[in-house]
């Protein structure tokens, strides 16, 4: 067999921001880039992992003033905690750098140069929200009011949460500036645009044949029969990126030069390493460069990102990876649910290995979204890695200890099974390859199933009761551990950490891809040591305990009246002029809100209160703190935005709606135990329920 031709890749995961320690959703696609590289690593290739925090933007800008401190110095916090999760998560990257860099700013810059001379950016007056008391132009995210469509309230500027509509932030009712808390005003401002339909011809040739994922092709279509639209690439201050040359008070805006972190942080490796730098980025380049990303970033990767790459003279990616969303348990990752597990917690409480074997037990070539259901966390962790897996190690180990001192027989007693092993190592690369890692896992967990088999057959333990079956058992144990072995280096880019306790109880080096195929015969191994032990249910108790405990929910009128952003980096960084197209057209690869069915809706317990105590909370102008009557169910303590529509001695008295189950918040004022219901949009809008004559506190309304 003739050693396939060694390749030359490059490999990115997508740019976290740098304004947030990571969380599961983030350890999905690291942990999937990372399998891969150290996949192709092993399989003799160079194959390099660049990565960077991707460190500019409002929201970025934001959260460093709402902390006191510098964005820099916010970007070299998050920038330590986040290498020290993705180092203790075994995430093997080469470089980490950073957006907000010199060489990002070179790289940048001269692609601004290129794209200009090429006659690729265009200048255009558009109208955009502004705060005039934060005295800046708002994202779409930053905006929140009324959808014009279906009146559902606290809705996005670019879309309704509720009703999918899509719009830009003028035509929100009642539209309110999450930085101020102000209504916004339409303000005119010049912003230069990246003409993307120049390149429409080399993104279809580009995005046509099987290069791309068949969804990913398939909304590509959508989107060039939508027509491509020219992309707005810069942004007014204050911002905190790049100022733009030539340009007064303009900076370009974070989604430009966040995918060039992918060159720059090359290139501070390449200078630093003595690599050479051009070998990727040519359009000559024989290497292999390849993106994984989530996919709600589909658009920014196929088709912005490919055309400023050949617009600006340079090779676009051999390919790009979409991956779906991580649920937990079933639901979205959210805080308010408790089901955001942040990285430092899982390692706080769970070994990170085992996290890695789950996703890749879970992961296909796909975007269809995963779900981490920690029962099955458990016993899939449990049943495979420590009942099947290692125990072919540990029911051999101790025969050849004490029974051979410690020697492998020189002979194996299966040499075809050990073939079949050997065999089926192209098969389950071919897997790898292909980024099916669930499809390796079962290959390579039958594969386990066929060892303890073969032990369960031969069962060593009888035969050693006889001292003249000796050499049998010894050889018969000697089988059991190479099959273990080329199991360890078939897992080992997912399970790198028990590979390596494998390697040392043989007294082998780092074993690559190939190592598989040559059976260890007559020579020492060292004693056994477990490589893995079981997952105590406890230890997920406590893990989503923590998770929990971590969550200090802020309700929305509390959050819009301070300088707070209720909205998430992620959600907020999407692109605002464009986002009508690009942001909500990647949300067409994200499912669309569940609807609510009979049963859950029956879990609403809705009760009759009356209202005994109003009054004003200190320092949050639109919360009323409400002592209510629930009548077999107590008293309760409710803060509600009500503020701006009623006076506290109104409310006195009366009898309104309350949701009486859900879970307290605790908020800074003290504990919330219940939602008051009312209507209308807000302000002075706001219309409490309530019931007919007759009603007492405590009534169940059904
Ligand atoms: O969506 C995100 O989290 C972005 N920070 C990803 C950027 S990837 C690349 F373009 F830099
Ligand atoms: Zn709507």
């Amino acid at each position: 067999m003739t050693a396939p031709a060694k390749r030359t890749l490059l490999v990115t995961s997508a740019l976290p921001y740098a304004n947030g320690a990571p969380h599961l959703g983030h350890i999905v696609e690291y942990v999937q880039t990372d399998i891969w590289v150290r996949f192709q690593r092993m399989r003799g290739h160079d194959c390099l992992f660049i990565w960077a925090s991707d460190a500019h933007g409002t929201p970025i800008m934001l959260k460093a003033r709402q902390e006191g401190i510098t964005p820099e110095q916010l970007i070299e916090r998050v920038g330590a905690e986040q290498r020290r999760d993705f180092g203790e998560f075994d995430i093997s990257y080469d470089n980490f750098h950073t957006t907000h860099s010199d060489e990002n700013r070179e790289v940048t810059y001269e692609i601004y140069r290129r794209l200009v001379a090429g006659g690729h950016i265009r200048r255009e007056t558009i109208v955009q929200a502004y705060d005039e008391q934060a005295k800046m132009f708002l994202p779409d995210r930053y905006v929140r009011g009324t959808c014009p469509r279906c009146g559902a309230l606290d809705q996005y500027g670019d879309s309704c949460e509720v009703c999918g509509a899509t719009y830009t932030p003028a035509d929100l009712l009642h539209a309110v500036s999450v930085v101020s808390g102000t209504a916004p005003v339409q303000k005119q401002s010049e912003h230069l645009f990246f003409k993307l339909g120049d390149f429409e011809p080399m993104l279809r040739a580009w995005t046509s044949g099987d290069r791309l994922q068949s969804a990913v092709t398939a909304k590509l279509d959508e989107w060039f029969s939508a027509g491509l639209r020219d992309w707005d690439i810069s942004r007014d201050e204050p911002y905190f990126g790049f100022g733009i040359p030539g340009e007064t008070g303009k900076y370009f805006y974070v989604w430009l030069d966040a995918p060039i972190g992918y060159l720059s942080s090359l290139l501070q490796y390449c200078r630093r390493t003595g690599r050479d730098f051009d070998r990727y980025w040519q359009p000559d380049s024989d290497a292999e460069v390849y993106h994984f990303i989530g996919k709600d970033i589909v658009y920014f990767h196929t088709l912005f990102w490919p055309a400023v790459l050949v617009g600006a003279g340079y090779r676009p990616p051999t390919s790009v990876f979409a991956h779906g969303f991580l649920t937990v348990n079933g639901l979205k990752m959210s805080k308010s649910r408790g089901t955001l597990i942040s990285a430092r917690t899982w390692l706080d409480h769970l070994p990170a290995e085992y996290l890695r074997y789950y996703f890749a037990s879970r992961l296909g070539d796909g975007v269809e979204d995963l779900d981490l259901n920690l029962d099955d966390f458990v016993a899939k962790v449990n049943s495979d890695v420590v009942g099947k897996l290692v125990n072919i190690a540990s029911r051999c180990a101790g025969f050849i200890t004490r029974g051979s001192a410690g020697r492998l027989a020189s002979t194996l007693a299966d040499a075809a099974l050990q073939g079949e092993f050997a065999a089926a190592g192209e098969r389950v690369a071919a897997l790898y390859e292909g980024r099916d890692l669930a499809g390796a896992m079962r290959e390579i967990m039958s594969l386990t199933d066929r060892a303890n088999l073969y032990i369960d057959q031969q069962k060593p333990w009888l035969m050693a009761k006889d001292p003249a079956r000796a050499a049998e058992v010894q050889a018969v144990c000697t089988q059991g551990i190479n099959l273990f072995r080329v199991l360890a280096v078939y897992l080992k880019p997912v399970m790198p950490r028990l590979a390596a306790g494998a390697e040392k109880f043989f007294g082998l080096p780092s074993q690559n891809w190939a190592d598989a195929a040559t059976p260890l015969l007559d020579t020492a191994i060292n004693a056994y040591e477990p490589l893995a032990t079981r997952v105590d249910p406890a230890a997920v108790k406590a893990l989503l305990a923590a998770s929990a405990e971590s969550l200090k929910p802020v309700s929305a009128p509390e959050a819009a009246a301070t300088t707070v952003p209720v909205v998430t980096a992620k959600s907020a960084a999407k692109p605002a002029k464009v986002a009508a197209t690009s942001a909500a057209k990647s949300a067409e690869l994200v499912a669309p809100p569940a609807e609510l069915s009979i049963d859950d809706f029956m879990k609403v317990d809705l009760r009759i209160a009356r209202i005994d105590s109003a009054e004003l909370v200190d320092g949050a102008d639109k919360l009323l703190r409400l002592g209510v009557d629930l009548g077999e169910l107590g008293q309760r303590q409710i803060f509600a935005g009500i503020r701006s529509a009623y006076e506290p001695a109104q409310l006195v008295g009366r009898l309104t709606v309350v949701v009486a189950n859900l879970a307290p918040r605790k908020m800074r004022f003290g504990l919330s135990e219940g939602m008051v219901l009312a209507a209308g949009p807000g302000g002075q809008e706001i219309f409490l329920l309530s019931p007919d004559a007759g009603a007492t506190p405590g009534m169940k309304v059904k």
